[in-house]
């Protein structure tokens, strides 16, 4: 009897706890917010923001990078060098009503971009989720992540996403089941 009772008791306890938890993440509210040079990290926040619900956002440095691939390699490498911050264009309006900050940028020298050292120095994560992805040309993550959780102290970094470039034909696939393992899918 009492077997019988504990057991009842644990499967009502779980299966409240889980209604919670999907309540929670169906009521938190999303920024994907990306860093895209050549559009292949855009493209892959554009499927982030589709398969999520979430709000979108480009981070658009005031002075354009070179679109001429040996001169931005170049830019890219002095900026890191300097740990530059780099102006930005644009700005989120009420950053406090996001609970989970996607941040999408291409392995650049294999760290982040300066522009997305610039936005994340912008704002208050703290007690926000913040989730990682990036799009690479073989580097996978580099040392992007440790960069991001050092300019966002005080924030839960979940699992990030390497994309090989585009992600190619399996890409929704791939961001389908890397959502559902970290939680946040639908
Ligand atoms: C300045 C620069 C530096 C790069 N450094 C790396 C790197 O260190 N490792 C890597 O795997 N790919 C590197 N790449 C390749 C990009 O990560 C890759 O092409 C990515 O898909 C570009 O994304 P985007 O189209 O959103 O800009 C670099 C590309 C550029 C332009």
């Amino acid at each position: 009897m009492m077997k019988m009772a504990l057991i009842l008791f644990a499967t009502l306890f779980f299966s409240i706890a889980g209604l919670v938890k999907a309540a929670q993440a169906e009521n938190s509210k999303i920024l994907v917010a990306y860093f895209s040079w050549s559009g292949n990290t855009r493209g892959i926040a554009q499927q982030i923001q589709q398969q999520t619900g979430g709000d979108i956002f480009e981070i658009v440095p005031s002075r354009a990078y070179s679109t001429n691939y040996n001169t931005v390699l170049d830019e890219a490498l002095r900026g890191q060098r300097d740990q530059a911050r780099p102006p930005l264009k644009n700005r989120v309006e009420n950053m406090g009503q996001y609970d989970v900050i996607f941040i999408g940028y291409p392995n650049w020298w294999a760290s982040i971009p300066m522009p997305v050292a610039t936005f994340l120095e912008s704002y208050d994560f703290t007690g926000k989720t913040v989730v990682p992805f990036c799009s690479h040309g073989g580097g996978l993550l580099g040392q992007s992540v440790a960069a991001i959780a050092k300019l966002s102290p005080n924030s839960k970094i979940l699992e990030a996403l390497s994309v090989h470039y585009t992600g190619g034909r399996s890409l929704n696939s791939d961001i389908t089941a890397w959502l559902n393992k970290i939680g946040l899918g639908k």
